[in-house]
């Protein structure tokens, strides 16, 4: 099985100013010095520079939250993949469950999105996961394959390993209430599945958890096979705690 390098992503959400964002960042640098892992921190837009000019010489990347489909246009209040490229911005999340529930994010608009921040040579950390209701009434692999045919149904499968693609339910955002170690490994190596009939080199493809993820669950989450490390929220805000989360991906 081929070796895929760890990959644990801070998402700030709408926390944190610039001053703070460089806090954490000059805090976090020391405390992680020595990891092999994939590290990118996603700044709300207006600490993204703040936390770029920090991290240029070491092997943190920096991701947005969000962008729009066009490269540019009249579309007030939105960031397109090429102005975050000028940034020196190197990846994008896209399709956030809280996108997709306070923002109308919607599978149309992220099956533009993905090849266009592939296209801008920004690597896309593609969101899915289902609610509660979801997984109560066993749907969870319906809503699943739904998401991922629609959202990835322009790239090539050639091109597929260079999503990152991160399973997040939603009932475990937020809530404390973290998916077991044999849920999160159980969904995501189905996700492999449906990447590998979709013609994706599925071996290569990492996919991430991410809800309540937390210095104390971190560890035995990401020993899982088919979990290749975090999407981490509430955790991700203090620089200790997610030093500690990324040492746990060894
Ligand atoms: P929490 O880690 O706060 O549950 O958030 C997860 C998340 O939404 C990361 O994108």
């Amino acid at each position: 099985m081929p070796e895929r390098t760890p990959y644990i992503a801070a998402n700030w959400k709408m926390h944190k100013s610039v001053a703070e964002a460089g806090q954490f960042v000059d805090a976090l640098l020391p405390q992680i010095a020595a990891t092999q892992s994939d590290v990118v921190i996603c700044p709300p837009f207006t600490a993204l520079t703040a936390v770029v000019e920090r991290r240029y010489g070491t092997a943190v990347k920096v991701a947005a939250q969000n962008m729009h489909e066009e490269d540019s246009g009249a579309f007030t209040g939105e960031v397109s993949a090429p102005m975050l490229v000028e940034l020196d911005v190197e990846a994008v999340v896209l399709g956030h469950s809280e996108r997709r529930q306070f923002f109308g994010e919607t599978d149309e608009a992220l099956a533009r999105k993905v090849p266009a921040a592939l296209a801008a040579g920004l690597e896309p950390i593609l969101c899915i996961g289902e609610s509660e209701e979801a997984r109560d009434a066993e749907q969870t692999e319906g809503i699943l394959e739904r998401q991922l045919q629609a959202d990835l149904v322009d790239v090539d499968g050639a091109r597929l390993s260079e999503v990152v693609i991160a399973y997040e339910p939603i009932w475990a955002i937020g809530t404390g209430r973290t998916a077991t170690p044999e849920q999160a490994q159980e969904t995501i190596a189905f996700i492999r599945d449906m990447l590998r009939e979709r013609g994706a080199p599925a071996e290569d493809v990492r996919i991430l958890y991410g809800g309540s993820v937390k210095p104390a669950n971190a560890a035995e989450l990401m020993a899982q096979p088919d979990i290749d490390g975090a999407l981490v929220g509430g955790a991700s805000l203090d620089a200790a705690d997610f030093a500690a989360i990324v040492k746990a991906a060894g």
